[in-house]
Order: C-alpha cells, then sequence, then structure tokens
C-alpha cells in the first residue's frame, strides 16, 4: 500500500481512547510520526506503542486542552520531539447529554470549555507554527451534532456549532495561507464516550476507524468538509436546508437520539 503521509509530521489530541487512537493509529499506516496528546498516560502509552509497532515514531505528551499553557508546551514538546509538525488533529472532546430544560450552567460552560475552547487553545498555539512555515493541515472532529441539534444534547450541540462556525470562517480567511482547514461531523461512533447509550439498528453507532480514515481522506484531498458515515449525513444536512420540520422528524423516526442504559455520563464527572 503506498504510504499517503510518508515521513509528516502529526499531532492528535485525544489520542488516548476512540477516535483519537484510531486516528494516530491510520496516521501512522499512512507513514506519519505522530505526538499523542491527552491526559491519561497509561492509555497514551498503549497508544504510543501500537503506533511504533507500525513502525513509526510516536511521543506521549501530557496535556489538558482547558488549560492554554499545557497546550502551548504540547505543541512545543511536539515539535521538538518530531523535528517539525504538519498536521494537528484537534480531536479531544466529551459529551453530556441532558434535556435543555435540566441543564446547569456549569455542565454549559464545562462543555464549552473543553469542546469549544479547548480546540481554540489547540488553534492558536499551532497556528503561528503553521503561518511561518506557510504550510500545514488542522483537522478538527466536529460532530453530526454541530450540523443539526440532535435531543438531548443541548450543550453539546452548542459546542459543536460554536466549532462549526469557527472553522468555516478561520478556512475561509486562510484561504491562499498555504494551511489546509478541515472538519469531520461524524454520527454516532462506537467509542467510550458515548458507550452508555443504546442505539437502534437504524441508527447503529460506527466504527471509530471510519472517522479516522476520514480525516486522513481529509487531509490527503485537501478536503474541506466531511461527513461519516456519508449518505445518512448529508441526507440529514439535505433535510434541514429543505426544511428544519423534515430533519426534526427524521431525527424522531431513525430514533437518532438513541436511549441511555446506564444512570451516570461517561465523561460528566472527569
Ligand atoms: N463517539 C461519537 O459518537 C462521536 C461522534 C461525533 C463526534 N465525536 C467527537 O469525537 C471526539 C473524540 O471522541 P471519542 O468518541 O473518541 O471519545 P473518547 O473515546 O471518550 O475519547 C475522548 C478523548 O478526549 C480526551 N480528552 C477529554 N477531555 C480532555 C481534556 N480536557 N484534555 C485533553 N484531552 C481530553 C480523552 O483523553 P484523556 O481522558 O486521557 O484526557 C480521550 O482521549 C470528541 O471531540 C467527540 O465529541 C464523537
Amino acid at each position: 500500500m503506498k504510504q499517503r503521509l510518508l515521513n509528516k509530521k502529526a499531532a492528535v489530541t485525544g489520542a488516548s481512547s476512540g477516535i483519537g487512537q484510531a486516528t494516530a493509529l491510520c496516521l501512522a499506516k499512512e507513514g506519519a510520526d505522530v505526538a499523542l496528546i491527552a491526559r491519561d498516560m497509561e492509555r497514551l502509552t498503549e497508544t504510543a506503542e501500537q503506533v511504533r509497532s507500525l513502525g513509526r515514531k510516536a511521543i506521549v505528551i501530557q496535556g489538558d486542552i482547558t488549560k492554554q499553557e499545557q497546550v502551548k508546551a504540547a505543541v512545543e514538546a511536539a515539535i521538538c520531539g518530531l523535528g517539525g509538525l504538519d498536521i494537528f488533529h484537534c480531536n479531544a472532546g466529551i459529551y453530556l447529554r441532558c434535556p435543555a430544560k435540566d441543564l446547569r450552567m456549569e455542565q454549559i460552560r464545562k462543555l464549552m470549555e473543553v469542546d469549544f475552547f479547548g480546540c481554540l487553545h489547540c488553534v492558536y498555539a499551532v497556528l503561528p507554527y503553521f503561518l511561518a512555515q506557510g504550510s500545514g493541515t488542522i483537522v478538527t472532529t466536529c460532530s453530526m451534532d454541530g450540523k443539526k441539534g440532535v435531543p438531548p444534547d443541548a450543550a453539546y450541540v452548542a459546542a459543536k456549532f460554536a466549532m462549526n462556525g469557527f472553522f468555516q470562517v478561520l478556512r475561509q480567511e486562510l484561504r491562499g495561507s498555504g494551511i489546509h482547514i478541515a472538519t469531520i461531523f461524524p454520527s454516532r461512533m462506537d467509542t467510550p464516550q458515548i458507550a452508555h447509550v443504546d442505539c437502534p439498528a437504524i441508527t447503529p453507532k460506527g466504527d471509530p476507524s471510519l472517522v479516522a480514515r476520514a480525516v486522513v481522506r481529509a487531509i490527503v484531498k485537501k478536503k474541506k468538509e466531511l461527513m461519516v458515515p456519508s449518505f445518512p449525513c448529508h441526507l440529514l444536512a439535505w433535510a434541514d436546508a429543505i426544511s428544519p420540520s423534515l430533519s426534526d422528524w427524521l431525527i424522531r423516526v431513525s430514533r437518532l437520539s438513541g436511549t441511555v442504559n446506564e444512570i451516570e455520563p461517561h465523561n460528566e464527572a472527569k
């Protein structure tokens, strides 16, 4: 197989689990060296071992994306440890299911703090470096929840809509700079983040490797936006463009919200 990212240097946030881990492995299979960023060193080290077993360099960097100084230090460590940087994947995030009427302001703030501001810390840490070298790709894991709100995800939806809007503007402003901005919109994927959510057969959880492959495709083909899986997500987006009532109805009949199979939502306590 031809390695399409041979000797590229990539950094992935949230590489200790789920989509970030799958993406780190996919990037390594494509020939990239990878800096792995998250808080859990043990799980990051496991990912690093898997990357190394694919013959690529892996470095592990502990960092909390809600702390701007830690993110800056992580980006510097990635550049120093890999000898440069070509790709940054803003992927780390948390999820919360709660009907909007029951949400507390601190829960909404926490979602914004991790999923939106955490992502921006990464963008502002890596952008000066990419601007100076006149090249680089920033790819972000948004969500279909950033295109069409699905209940009961109001706080998460708000953070992902904010992210989507920011990246839409950023990519237009950076046109001609040599920097490529890509946004990935996954539907529900089978990761620890939504392990407590049961999805019906009509809208099953996908494998996180689908998102990882979309990330690589976006980098290689310079795609601006990719939805995963493509057809059902495009159907929902088209339905929403035609009529919000139609997309609301599609969400109801496909039972896209899923149901909860445990009381404590994953990640809420983190
Ligand atoms: N699963 C889905 O259905 C789905 C669908 C659409 C979009 N997404 C998005 O995909 C991304 C990855 O989610 P996932 O499904 O792979 O979830 P996951 O398996 O729970 O992984 C989340 C990752 O984010 C990291 N993380 C969380 N808070 C962090 C913080 N403050 N600082 C640094 N790292 C942090 C976690 O690492 P540590 O705990 O080690 O820090 C972990 O590696 C998220 O942005 C999520 O919103 C997921």
